[in-house]
């Protein structure tokens, strides 16, 4: 939709960088679609050595709003979808201005990484400030969650739960500790680059096709306890517990709707085995799978270098991210 007329707000602009996260308890499914109100709240890890940089730049000048992805003029998909954030803006700002959206990622996109997480937090960051706007960070959190549901966590570093809520104000991140109260490690083995064939819209959207998906959600409020008490106590055995049985019991959700969603490829198999059997050696490790065939793999930092051996050793040739727990969203 062309968001032309009535320039009151001539030119306005900001840059905002945000680093992707991972979900320790994943959120999968929707309440309510439209508003993104997660069908049950999640923990993540805010992942510092990744980042997505968005400039946002109000202008009269332009006839509707224009968006570049790492120089690339991006997909109309990813234009109506940003369009669509931009207009939840401009509606809060009372303005009618279209935007030049130019944004970076130094990491693959749409591969199961959150790369929407990453790209909403910084796209809200950078739109509100472009915009005038100010809200508070969980507002902005909020707001993020209408773009992607993981972007409300990546507005938070260190580790942060997104609380379902009932509805848009009351579905918001909280920070549960900073980046520096645990030095996890996460090496993520990449097993495919590619874009994924169903995005996570699309798959929120068949969760609840599942006869596993209500007793998911069920157990929902145990899970994240447990991981609650594993991060503010630090006991790796206990965050392993959790966060692997999270992760297959997303998968099982996504393996058993209508459409069925398989993400997990041999590699991704492979390496889930490897880790078991290495934290059988005594090695603290733990694998989770988001929407995408890539695996992370978290560590504490004594076992980086066997982690690392494994996965190399599994498969030679495959390229490992390496990231740590990293800080909140921020504007430049
Ligand atoms: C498996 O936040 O990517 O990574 O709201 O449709 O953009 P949309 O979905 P998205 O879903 C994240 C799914 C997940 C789990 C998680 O990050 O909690």
């Amino acid at each position: 939709m062309p968001v032309v007329d009535s320039p009151r707000m001539s030119v306005g602009e900001a840059t905002a960088v945000a680093h992707p996260n991972l979900a320790l308890v994943k959120y999968w499914g929707n309440r309510d679609h439209a508003l993104r109100i997660p069908a049950n709240g999640s923990i993540s890890l805010t992942l510092g050595g990744l980042q997505t940089r968005t400039q946002v730049r109000f202008d009269s000048g332009l006839d509707r709003d224009q968006l570049t992805i790492n120089d690339q003029p991006a997909e109309p998909a990813a234009q109506e979808r940003v369009t669509g954030h931009l207009n939840l803006i401009r509606e809060l700002a009372g303005k009618r201005v279209p935007a030049l959206v130019s944004s970076q990622s130094d990491f693959p996109q749409e591969a199961g990484l959150a790369s929407s997480a990453a790209a909403f937090a910084a796209l809200t960051l950078a739109g509100c400030a472009a915009a005038g706007l100010k809200l508070d960070r969980r507002e902005l959190s909020s707001l993020a969650r209408r773009g992607s549901g993981s972007a409300a966590r990546s507005l938070y570093g260190g580790f942060v739960e997104l609380v379902a809520g009932e509805d848009h104000r009351s579905s918001f991140a909280q920070p549960l500790a900073p980046a520096d109260h645990w030095k996890l490690i996460d090496l993520i083995l990449l097993v495919s680059r590619e874009s994924k064939v169903t995005g996570s819209t699309a798959g929120h959207a068949a969760a609840d096709t599942s006869p596993l998906q209500a007793a998911r959600v069920a157990d929902a409020p145990r899970r994240l306890q447990e991981c609650r008490e594993a991060i503010s106590t630090k006991d790796f055995a206990r965050l392993t517990e959790v966060v692997e049985q999270d992760s297959d019991m997303m998968h099982a959700v996504m393996m058993t709707s209508t459409p069925a969603l398989h993400y997990l490829q041999p590699l991704t198999l492979a390496v889930m085995a490897s880790v078991r059997s290495l934290r059988a050696l005594g090695v603290a490790a733990c694998y989770t799978v988001d929407a995408g065939p890539n695996v992370h793999c978290l560590c504490l930092p004594e076992g980086e270098q066997s982690l690392r051996e494994t996965l190399e050793g599994l498969s030679p040739n495959q390229e490992i991210l390496r990231a740590m727990p990293g800080e909140a969203a921020w504007l430049v």
